[in-house]
């Protein structure tokens, strides 16, 4: 088993934060709720416990408390924000409302040197979010760092191995945080690193083929991230033990269809049967211009394919899921279900004759199951596959959708992605993509007097999707763009760039 830190979860925004970055330091961790008693903390044998900010006063009736056991189980422990005023008033300090709270960069002094601070400067930026402060500090306790306004800055026990620092060292703000929290790490608990991408390919291999044997494996193949990754893995172990099913609802952006059999069944040599359902799913889309019973339509329809296909297959003992982290974590705090909501796989399970589900990713977050597929030879343009809707381009065709409107949305579509290829930008923007909107205006193309489709391009910044900034792409990028939409794609005759943020607007259009 890996070494492994435990993050206890005391609500801050910045808490998967936290957890990805001791993951990126090479140790394990999992967030758990920050209820935990003393025992299950010890079941748990964690080499160091990080308690996460979180937005309660620690003097307020129902702030969330901990175990106070838990610091005399000898495990170092950090304190973050919250965190650490939680240990300070917990342990003999005192926590107050600052007259004045204190958001943004600061100079962070470093007042006592300790292994915390080894190779952090005597002065450096830190990022600081807080209202209340730690006005004094138990008899064991030295301050080690302050800034300005903020007298302990960085506390700690060197003999016990308990530390809080105030300001937030898992945001890129703090230049030295990523430092102080690996000193933490590896001074302080003593980590080796045995948490690799590598490391990881090689136990899930040998556990997935003690778990299959030699029994049959199915899996739902969408074209995205997790479930190509999830499916390579249990490929790797046990080969065509394991049979894909790949929908192709003829929803798709241009290539991808194709893209998939291509780099699945011809290159990685799986075993993928893909079921041509584009026409049965357009059929069904007939008339239908309400987003939610079209987005209910593709879900339906999904399955009843999916089901005729796994019928062909006939029983398996094994169903595929993509499961990832932060779905476990979400679900765990009671605010979804374990089995992804996703349509592509949420009513799976009912219609298929399965005895288990299998999900070799649920410990990963996004950007280790990426690494992963780098790892297993998995190409750029399935590895960094934006976010994508499981109803596809449906959604993002305003009113009925048809083949004409499919064909004209798909080559806009196109040319927007090769152009923001062209120009370096697509590891900077979240998701970019055309829509269809179903307003007609006039143009002039040639000598004629043109009656076409707005095209929109919408591309926004964002870290989890709950909020989205618009994307900042250079006018003459966008000029490009519109030139060759105009001018390449049939029956588009303007474009128009969405400026608008989340929220108010969402990212997609429907
Ligand atoms: P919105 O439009 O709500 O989108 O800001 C947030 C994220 O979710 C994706 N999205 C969907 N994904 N089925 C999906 O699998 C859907 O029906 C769906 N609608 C939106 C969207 O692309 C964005 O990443």
């Amino acid at each position: 088993m890996h070494e492994r830190v435990l993050v206890l979860d005391f609500g801050g925004q910045y808490d998967q934060l936290i957890a990805r970055r001791i993951r990126d330091l090479k140790v394990y961790c999992d967030l758990k709720p920050s209820d935990m008693t003393a025992e299950e903390v010890k079941a748990y044998a964690p080499i160091g416990i990080v308690l996460t900010g979180g937005p309660n006063s620690v003097y307020a009736e129902n702030a969330p408390r901990i175990d106070e056991k838990i610091f005399c189980l000898g495990i170092p422990v950090l304190g973050i924000c919250y965190g650490a005023q939680l240990i300070a008033q917990t342990l003999g300090g005192r926590v107050e409302r600052a007259e004045k709270g204190e958001y943004g960069r600061r100079d962070l002094i470093i007042v006592k040197d300790t292994p915390m601070s080894e190779g952090v400067p005597s002065r450096s930026v830190c990022w600081m979010s807080h209202a209340d402060y730690i006005s004094a500090l138990g008899e064991e306790f030295e301050t080690l760092a302050s800034t300005a306004a903020c007298p302990v800055a960085m506390y700690g026990s060197e003999q016990r191995k308990i530390f809080g620092v105030q300001f937030h060292p898992e945001v890129v703000h703090s230049e030295f945080g990523n430092k102080i929290i690996e000193n933490f790490l590896y001074r302080i608990c003593g980590a080796h690193g045995d948490w690799t991408m590598n490391n990881f390919i090689a136990e899930q291999i040998a556990r997935l083929r003690e778990k299959i044997g030699e029994k049959r494996v199915l899996c739902a193949m969408s074209g995205g991230v997790d479930s190509a990754v999830a499916a390579t893995l249990v490929y790797r172990a046990v080969g065509r033990q394991l049979v894909c099913v790949f929908v192709d609802h003829g929803l798709l952006r241009k290539h991808e269809a194709d893209e998939v059999m291509e780099v699945f069944g011809d290159k990685l040599g799986m075993d993928l049967v893909k079921a041509d359902a584009g026409a049965r799913f357009l059929k069904k889309l007939e008339g239908v211009s309400d987003p939610e019973t079209k987005r209910k339509i593709i879900g339906a329809e999904f399955i009843e394919v999916f089901e005729e296909e796994a019928k062909k297959i006939g029983a398996v003992d094994f169903l595929v899921q993509g499961t990832i982290y932060p779905d476990v974590v979400e679900s765990g705090k009671g605010k979804g279900a374990v089995i992804k909501s996703h349509h592509n796989v949420g009513g799976l399970p009912s219609v298929v004759d399965f005895k288990e589900i299998l999900e070799p990713l649920r410990d990963l977050f996004k950007d280790e199951v990426r690494k992963v597929g780098f790892e297993l030879g998995l190409p750029e343009n399935v590895v960094m596959r934006q976010p994508f809707p499981g109803p596809g381009l449906a959604i993002r065709i305003m009113g009925e959708v048809t083949r004409e409107k499919l064909e004209t949305l798909r080559d806009a579509d196109f040319i927007f992605r090769d152009e923001i290829k062209k120009a370096g930008l697509q590891g900077r923007i979240w998701q970019y993509f055309a829509v269809l909107t179903n307003a007609k205006t006039v143009g002039v193309q040639g000598d004629f007097r043109t009656y076409e489709n707005v095209i929109a391009l919408r591309a926004v910044t964002s870290t989890d999707a709950m909020t989205a900034d618009w994307a900042r792409i250079p006018f003459e990028v966008l000029e490009k763009i519109s030139q060759r939409i105009t001018g390449e794609v049939k029956h588009a005759n303007r474009v128009v760039y969405d400026i608008t943020s989340k929220p108010p607007a969402t990212i997609e259009w429907e």
